[in-house]
């Protein structure tokens, strides 16, 4: 961390989206705290996280906002992408399903948020590669036509997480 003495040049509001139980929470907490939790809760409403890093020699204060995947916990969605520069939009390599959502997720962002927000696309829990039901290439040729950058991520080893905000952050930028 580096405190709060250090200037901010920039305060980038980031968010995270996806379906319930892909690792949303455990992918920020891992790039905000380098922590991961086995017995993650559903989150319920609306949490932040924050990072202060520096991106491109400036002094980048990442506000990133987590929310519940479970359509019931799911209240007003303009408010939550109100002022999103960014969006993590994650699925479940495992659970074919939480992929075959993220168009569902895309049309969202496209009807709520800025045109002009960068997205990622997060092929989350590499690390159970035996169980893998979404292939690398499917999503990657759904990320090129979609205008997305891809990465895959364990939120429990933290591969990759950190070079996925990073990449986020710099587009941004
Ligand atoms: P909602 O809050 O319901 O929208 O869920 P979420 O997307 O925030 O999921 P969460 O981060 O709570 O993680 C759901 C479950 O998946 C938890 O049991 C986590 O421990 C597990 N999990 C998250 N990321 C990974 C990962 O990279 N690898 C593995 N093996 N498990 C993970």
């Amino acid at each position: 961390s580096n405190g709060d003495r250090e200037k901010v040049d920039y305060v980038y509001k980031v968010v995270v989206i996806g379906d319930s139980a892909v690792g949303k929470t455990q992918v920020l907490s891992r790039f905000t705290r380098n922590e991961f939790c086995f017995d993650s809760k559903s989150t319920i409403g609306v949490e932040f996280q924050t990072r202060t890093l520096s991106i491109k020699s400036k002094v980048v204060k990442a506000q990133i906002w987590d929310t519940a995947g479970q359509e019931r916990y799911r209240a007003v969605t303009s408010a939550y992408y109100r002022g999103a520069l960014g969006a993590m939009l994650v699925y479940d390599i495992t659970k074919r399903h939480t992929f075959d959502h993220v168009a569902g997720w895309v049309e969202e962002l496209r009807a709520h948020a800025d045109n002009s927000i960068v997205i990622a696309l997060i092929g989350n829990k590499v690390d159970l590669e035996e169980k893998r039901a979404v292939p690398t290439e499917d999503a990657m040729e759904f990320a090129e036509n979609q205008n997305l950058y891809f990465f895959e991520t364990s939120a429990l080893t933290g591969d990759n997480v950190e070079a996925a905000f990073i990449k986020l952050l710099e587009e941004i930028y």
